[in-house]
């Protein structure tokens, strides 16, 4: 599903006279398909370059990276954005379109992927309503909680069905409470096969729901997370 062989990650590439630094050094790890992993570390230590990583933001500069059965290195750019439609991501700031409702930033994954407005329309409304938001369908997302719009971009992750989901910090606007339910929803979705990657620096939330771990430090993998 995910590998890494000794992938370093330079903002800006290797090129110019002044290469910016490495912030990813040497990192080597592989998750199989239908997998829950905590990805932990530190602010700063590396987690949100590692997940763009994953989803094709930015590319390895040195190193091997296979992602979804492709080896990125030589798969073709122009096919990257195929690959890149197979993986889910919520971001950190959530990143909802804030002219667009709930319903309408769900839907926006697969209007672009040119379904039928019928069955969008029935996949939007049941998944919604399976986050919890059934009621706020047509509600802008300023009209929304924090933990509202955090199940809003949730549910715009996931609506395409990827075969593998990347979550930056979800709980980093939430309580307890709305962070265990996220949880449940999480653990959901990777029951039903979705391979789940969750960055976290919440020791307390990763101590109630132990999995797999790969912890960074300083841009480096630790073992024994
Ligand atoms: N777009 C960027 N350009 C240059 N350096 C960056 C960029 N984004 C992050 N960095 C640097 O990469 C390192 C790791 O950052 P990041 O991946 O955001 O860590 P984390 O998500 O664990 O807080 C930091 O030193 C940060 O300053
Ligand atoms: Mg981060």
């Amino acid at each position: 599903m995910v590998r890494f062989e000794s992938v370093g990650l330079r903002y800006g590439g290797n090129g110019g006279q002044h290469p910016s630094p490495e912030v990813l050094h040497d990192i080597s790890f592989e998750l199989p398909e239908g997998m829950f992993c905590w990805l932990r570390g530190a602010s700063g230590a590396g987690k949100t370059s590692l997940l763009r990583l994953m989803y094709l933001a930015v590319l390895p500069t040195s190193g091997r990276l296979t992602l979804l059965g492709a080896d990125i290195g030589r798969t073709p750019r122009a096919s990257l954005p195929h690959l890149r439609r197979r993986i889910g991501v919520v971001f950190q700031d959530f990143r909802l379109l804030a002219h667009l409702t709930a319903f309408e930033n769900v839907a926006l994954p697969l209007r672009l992927a040119g379904g039928a407005e019928a069955q969008i329309r029935a996949d939007v409304t049941e998944l919604l309503r399976w986050v919890g938001l059934g009621r706020k369908l047509h509600v802008l997302p300023r009209a929304l909680s924090g933990g509202e719009q955090q199940r809003v971009a949730i549910a715009r992750a996931v609506i395409a069905r990827p075969r593998l989901l990347l979550a930056d910090e979800p709980t980093g606007n939430m309580d307890e409470e709305q962070a265990e339910r996220l949880m449940v929803l999480l653990r959901e979705l990777n029951r039903i096969g979705t391979t789940v990657v969750v960055a976290s620096h919440n020791d307390a939330l990763m101590n109630r729901h132990p999995a797999a771990a790969l912890r960074l430090e300083d841009g480096r993998l630790v073992r024994g997370a």
